[in-house]
């Protein structure tokens, strides 16, 4: 039987306000959009349910306002089954929101406004450790305060559990910072924001990935889009193709990445067949509209796995 992997988030929570329009308004001017989706996401949120959705136990450790949008929220974190007690509100603050621009290719341009997500602070990682002990898996992202994030990779260290992060949205940081991490899962624009060297194709992802695992990092994946996925170590580096796919909305595609390739590998896949499969989860996600709302569950997944991953 396939083991069920226990997968812990720690990161950000938002609500997606998304609009659909084929063009965008110029400094003062006031223009049409077309279609617009209300719905829950945040890159951690969004990577906490696809792992839920493929079968994961999923625990959140997260901060939401205290507006309309935090109990709704934690509710949804609830409603699909993922352990939200380590899910608070923080008086005072908004919650995390994105207001999301799509163009009719399905590409995004995001504004994140933090709200929230920025108190979510060291102590709260050590409020959460009894859950985070007894994860498998660790993830995490930069919509928190980085000195968290670096705090959970030394928590994870010294816990024995494996870490993900994945440094979206992009800052620069001190590599040092992550020496021994598990994971490092840019895509190509984090990559180069993070590297200093350009990613625009195949061979600078090789470049990149070199010197990132120079860093100490144990393994580099770097995603990208529709040409798949680098993986990287200290035993060579492998392209993973993508799978071609009608898509009307990426937002959210790397986060599908994500809880899906943790929960893969959490399942005991070799780390390319886990890399393959959520080439075809994050590619899949990008064929509905939203960012959670277009995440496949494991059974929608499974029939399209059976279809098309053979090879
Ligand atoms: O990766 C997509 C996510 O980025 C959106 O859900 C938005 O909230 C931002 O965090």
């Amino acid at each position: 039987m396939t083991k069920r992997p226990r997968i812990a988030v720690v990161g950000s929570a938002n609500v997606d306000l998304t609009t659909f329009s084929d063009q965008f308004p110029k400094p003062g001017e006031t223009i049409l959009g077309q279609k617009f989706n209300l719905g829950f996401g945040g890159k951690g949120a969004n990577q906490a349910v696809a792992a839920r959705l493929c079968g994961a136990e999923v625990f959140m450790v997260a901060r939401v306002g205290d507006d309309l949008f935090g109990p709704s929220t934690i509710k949804n974190f609830e409603t699909l089954g993922i352990n939200a007690t380590h899910v608070r509100q923080v008086t005072g603050a908004s919650s995390g929101v994105a207001p999301i621009f799509v163009d009719p290719s399905g590409q995004n341009r995001i504004i994140v406004v933090k709200g929230a997500n920025d108190e979510l602070k060291p102590a709260d990682v050590d409020a959460a450790a009894d859950v985070l002990k007894r994860a498998d898996c660790i993830v995490l992202q930069f919509e928190i305060p980085l000195e968290t994030v670096f705090y959970t990779i030394q928590f994870a260290r010294q816990n024995g559990i494996q870490c993900i992060l994945n440094p979206a949205p992009a800052q620069a940081i001190d590599l040092q910072a992550i020496a021994g991490l598990d994971y490092f899962v840019p895509n190509e624009t984090e990559a180069e924001a993070i590297s200093g060297m350009p990613v625009r194709n195949l061979d600078d992802a090789k470049a990149c990935a070199t010197k990132l695992l120079a860093s100490g990092v144990r393994r580099v994946m770097i995603t990208l889009g529709a040409n798949g996925s680098l993986l990287a170590g200290s035993d060579g580096m492998e392209h993973v193709p993508a799978f071609a796919v009608k898509s009307v909305d990426s937002t959210g595609a790397g986060d599908a990445f994500i809880g899906s390739f943790a929960t893969f590998l959490g399942e005991g896949l070799p780390e390319r067949e886990a890399a393959r499969r959520a080439n075809l989860y994050a590619a899949l996600s990008t064929t509905g509209v939203g960012t959670q709302k277009s995440f496949y569950d494991r059974a929608r997944f499974d029939v399209e796995w059976s279809a098309r991953g053979k090879g």
